[in-house]
């Protein structure tokens, strides 16, 4: 039997809370040993140690250095994916990151490169390309049902405790194209296989700056045109208010010549009132649930966490032999995820400018 691959994980907030019990499962099913962590912040640091028999760090550079290890899972801030991510490179480690791939284009497009260039493998926790609805949509588009693709709309808009309570360190930033819209600028693409060529956003602020974050974006619409002619409309925000029955409100449609199709991401289908809480709520129980393994007890499930999982299952066929090469366009590698990078940089271009921008290609 193979070893267990190791992990050590940077970042303790609340994203890598998720990832470190959902690793734990998968160290109980004796796929991976979680060997050690690193979180600045001491209280955080408190908590993930908790019931934690790895080593534990302050600084991810020394988790590197001094505990060997076969990958690494990043969930730091957006903007300070980047150097952990040099850092992995420079010590020869796998890398699953947490969206967006980073915030500067240029210098995430010469990580894919050297990634490449080392063999190391660079996953990007891109989750909506893992929900089943959305696999049978780029099914649907690929096998033409739809005809040749005209234009569609996408929302995504989170309630407001997520900028204003659990960012607040790291709102400014932040936007909502940068938190939110990653994930459907990368989606879009994904779905599509069409690239962005130009983009114009516009934007409101007022509520965040009236709770102390001057100058955050409330909300942000995006009009982007698409290589061959296809337009989207992403409407982007966070300030949805409290009594809002789920931390998100998301969905997309696309419209072609022969057809159309529309996925509600946040009706699910489940919706709950009880006694112990005030107003109802409306979950999505396929993006997050625990399945009762016989032998494990609760595993993490859902498509959320099957996108940080499926970092394990691309490991292991690299293990078995299968080169980076062949192992390409089946998982959210670094490549695949630039286009939502270069897109949300050049979303920032167009509200700095007030004009429509060009999406760069590629250096
Ligand atoms: N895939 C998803 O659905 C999803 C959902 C939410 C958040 N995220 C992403 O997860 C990441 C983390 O978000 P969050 O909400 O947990 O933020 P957070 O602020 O709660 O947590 C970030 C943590 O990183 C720590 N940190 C900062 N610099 C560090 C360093 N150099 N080394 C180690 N730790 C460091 C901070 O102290 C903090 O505890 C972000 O990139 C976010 O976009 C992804």
């Amino acid at each position: 039997m193979t070893a267990p691959l190791r992990l050590g994980l940077v970042g303790c907030g609340t994203y890598g809370m998720q990832m470190q019990r959902v690793f734990a499962a998968q160290q109980r099913m004796g796929r991976v040993h979680l060997v050690a962590l690193a979180e600045p912040d001491a209280a955080r640091r408190a908590r993930a140690q908790t019931g934690f028999d790895g080593a534990v760090f302050a600084d991810a550079a020394r988790m590197m250095a001094d505990c060997p290890m076969d990958a690494v899972l990043i969930a730091t801030p957006d903007h300070l994916h980047a150097p952990v991510i040099d850092m992995a490179l420079h010590h020869g480690l796998h890398v699953l990151t947490q969206k967006p791939l980073g915030t500067d284009p240029a210098l995430a497009t010469r990580q894919v490169a050297a990634f490449a260039q080392a063999g190391l493998i660079l996953y990007v926790d891109l989750h909506k390309r893992f929900d089943p609805a959305h696999i049978r949509l780029r099914h649907d588009i690929a096998s033409g049902a739809f005809g040749r693709l005209l234009y569609g709309s996408v929302h995504m808009e989170d309630r407001i405790e997520v900028p204003s309570v659990w960012l607040a360190d790291w709102v400014r930033q932040s936007s909502p194209a940068w938190f939110l819209g990653v994930n459907f600028f990368d989606l879009v693409t994904w779905v599509t296989g069409l690239e962005p060529a130009r983009v114009f956003a516009t934007g409101q602020t007022g509520v965040l700056a009236a709770l102390g974050f001057a100058g955050v974006w409330d909300s942000v619409q995006v009009k982007v045109d698409y290589v061959g002619g296809m337009s989207m409309h992403y409407d982007l925000s966070w300030v949805l208010p409290a009594a809002f029955p789920s931390v998100v409100n998301q969905g997309i449609r696309l419209v072609g010549t022969a057809g159309l199709a529309e996925v509600d991401s946040q009706d699910r289908g489940y919706f709950s009132a009880t006694a112990a809480a005030p107003g109802s709520v409306q979950a999505n129980p396929f993006g997050m649930y625990d399945r009762l393994d016989p032998r494990f007890g609760p595993v993490p499930d859902g498509y959320l966490r099957q996108a940080m999982t499926g970092f394990l299952n691309v490991l292991e066929a690299h293990r078995a032999g299968i080169g980076l090469a062949d192992l390409a366009g089946t998982y959210p590698d670094g490549a695949s995820a630039l286009t939502s990078v270069r897109l949300a940089a050049a979303v920032d271009q167009s509200l700095a400018s007030g004009r429509p921008e060009p999406v760069l290609p590629p250096a």
